[in-house]
Order: C-alpha cells, then structure tokens, then sequence
C-alpha cells in the first residue's frame, strides 16, 4: 500500500531531494563551528552561516541580514519575543485561531489578552481593533494561516492598524511561510516569525525571527545568554545582532538544510508552490464538502479539519492509516483557541495539509476514502 502524507501542517514531508543532500554534504564536508575558530572548516561553516541569514532575508523582504535571528524553531522564536519584549502589566491582542506557541509563553509570563473577534472561519474583523486598545496594549499577534483551518488574516491591514495605533506587530508565519508573499516592513510587521521545518522544507531544529525596522533590539532582552565566538573577554552578552540573540553553537547542518529548501523556494518560485497546492487543497475541500455527513472547516490556505458524523476522529484517522495509507492528524493540534473559534473544542477534528509533493491521485484516494468511512458509518447508525 501506497504511503500519503497529509500531515504537512506538522511537518512537511517528504523534503525536495536537495535538503537531505546539502544536510549529509554538510556533516561530511563543513565540519567547523562558525565563528569559533580562524582555520578554513570554521571559516566555511561562517559563510554558509551567512549565506542562509542572507537568503531568509530576502525571501521575507528584510535589507539587513543580522536582523535574521536563527532558533530552533518558531517556538522559541515567540519565546523569545514574547518574553524579551513584554512587561508585566502589558495587555496584548491576538487573533481567535493563535497556536499555543503563543498562548502558553503569555500565560507563563502573566500577560493580559483580549481576542480579537473573527468571522466564521475566524478571520479577524480588522473594524472591532480600535475599541480593543487600552493604554497598555503593546502588541498585536496575529498567526498569519491557521494551523487547523487554514484560515488566511489579511496581515498588512492589521500590521497597518497597529502602526496606526502606535502598537507592535508579531506575525506568527509557521504555516504560511513558503507559500504565501510576505514582506517586513510591507505588511508592517515588527516581529516574523517562522519555523524551518514546514513550508520552507528545511530540517527539524531550525527557524527564528525577523526584527522589522522600528524594533529597537536594545529594548528586548535575549532569551539566553552565552558564548558567541565574540568579546570572549567579557562576561557581557554583546550587545550587536545577530550575538545578542544567538548564543551557543548553531544548528548548523539543519541551517544548511534549510537553505537548500530555501533554494529550492526560489528555483521553484512561491507562485508556482502556492498555486500547486491551492489546486490540491481546492479539489480536497471540494470533494469532501460533497459528501453528505463530512463538515468540512477551511478558510484558504494549505490546511483544512473534517469531522465525520457519527465517526469519532480517532478510528477515523485509524482507519485512513490502515485501510488507504493516509496520515492525518486529530484532535487539538495544539491550538484550543482555534477549536473554541470553530466550534470543533473540545474533541477537535481530523485535519489534512497539503504540499506540492502529493498528487491528485493521493486527494482521489482521500475523498474515496473519507466517502467509504462516511457510508459505512451511515450503515452502521
Ligand atoms: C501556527 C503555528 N504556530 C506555531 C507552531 C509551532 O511550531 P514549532 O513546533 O516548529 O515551533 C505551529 C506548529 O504546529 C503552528 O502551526
């Protein structure tokens, strides 16, 4: 039986075959530490440090390299933000569909939030902002695609209310870097931050941060402190990017990786990406929503959840698996505020992601497949 991954909302897979190449040439060939040492392994692992920081940099329009600060991934990229830049007594605005990556640094570090209501898909209503600010709102947190729906906010106008406001704007692009346009100081946002390891096809252990131009990073205090291969002399965290931000050794051969997924975007083309998959999400979407008894949530990107009548999420996803080779993943996915928005909490759904890699025969089968659970459920009432 065939394999078909639609759990690229997770992770993506399977990697274009230039990821696992650059990754393993890499271990076998560029084996220094970057900015540790003058001799010429170190000094190619620099390079190559640089060329990624560059490359991330110009994928999401920044004109300063060093303003790209590498993580281990988006979660302790908002980490980062959200506990370097906040202050006790400061209230925030999220949208209603945030991932926990969000909501459990700011319930951690005690931050006020109010929701910012949405449509029913949960697009956020750009008019309810204005009365949502109070004198100690900073910051406005937006997940640009729904990691559950797939639902797209209208990013610039809200990164323009928020510049017009006087307020930050953090963007949370896991899902939506690496096929949808995004722009830094465009779409008005202070904080990108993005994961390595879903749309932009690198590895695992890899992502960051984007600093927009009116972010003085003087203002943020760094996540950790550590060695950085500069001002070795001091007990001091430098002060300059991207060490203020970057201490310990970097990921770098899930770096290299990812700036050979970054080239492949480029090659590729986002367009073409983004059009690829919108005609496999469109054909998914449609055949499920022709199925009497599939409720189907999707709001346009890449991602979108079905419940099954009378089926529970986990046989269904059980059966998917073992009868057809289908991966999916049920349940929360890590966004409960999602599931509240949609009225899909507290049982959640069964949610499919595409990528360019599947096929239209891989969403053949899965329409097939959902329709077969469907009526035999109905058979079974
Ligand atoms: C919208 C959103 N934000 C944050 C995350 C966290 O990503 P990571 O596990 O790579 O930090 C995810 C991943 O599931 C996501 O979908």
């Amino acid at each position: 039986m065939n394999q078909i991954y639609l759990d690229n909302a997770a992770t993506s897979w399977p990697k274009p075959e230039c990821v696992p190449v650059a990754v393993s040439d890499a271990i076998m060939h560029y084996g220094g530490n970057p900015g540790r040492g003058g001799h010429k392994l170190a000094l190619a692992a620099g390079e190559l440090l640089y060329d990624v920081r560059e490359r991330t940099a110009g994928l999401f329009g920044c004109n300063d390299p060093f303003r790209v600060i590498f993580t281990q991934n988006i979660t302790m990229a908002v980490n980062l933000v959200l506990k370097g830049f906040l202050h006790p007594g400061d209230h925030v605005l999220v949208s209603p569909m945030e991932h926990n990556a969000i909501m459990r640094p700011l319930a951690a570090i005690g931050i006020a939030y109010s929701i910012i209501p949405g449509d029913i898909n949960g697009k956020v209503k750009l008019s309810e902002i204005p009365a949502l600010i109070r004198k100690n709102t900073r910051l406005i947190i937006i997940c640009h695609e729904s990691n559950v729906n797939g639902v797209i906010q209208p990013l610039r106008e809200i990164g323009q209310a928020a510049r017009g406001n006087g307020l930050f704007l953090l963007a949370d692009c896991a899902q939506s870097a690496g096929h949808l346009p995004i722009d830094l100081e465009k779409d008005c946002i202070d904080f990108l931050c993005f994961t390595g390891h879903k749309g932009l096809f690198g590895p695992t252990g890899t992502g960051g941060v984007l600093f927009g131009s009116r972010v003085d990073v003087q203002q943020i205090t760094p996540l950790l402190q550590g060695g950085t291969g500069s001002l070795s002399e001091s007990f001091d965290q430098p002060s300059f990017l991207p060490d203020r931000f970057e201490s310990g050794t970097q990921n770098m051969c899930g770096l290299v990786g990812l700036n050979a997924g970054l080239k492949w975007i480029e090659e590729q083309g986002l367009q073409t990406i983004a059009e690829r998959s919108k005609d496999l999400i469109t054909q998914l979407h449609e055949g499920l929503t022709s199925i009497p008894g599939v409720q189907c949530y999707y709001g346009g990107g890449q991602v979108l959840s079905i419940t099954i009548d009378h089926v529970d999420n986990g046989s269904a996803a059980a059966e998917l698996e073992e009868r057809w080779g289908i991966m999916t993943r049920i349940g929360l996915h890590c966004a409960p505020l999602a599931h509240k928005t949609l009225g899909t909490f507290p049982n959640g759904t069964i949610r499919f992601a595409v990528s360019p890699f599947n096929t239209t025969e891989e969403i053949e089968t899965t329409i097939r497949a959902c329709r077969t659970l469907t009526e035999e459920a109905c058979r079974k009432k």
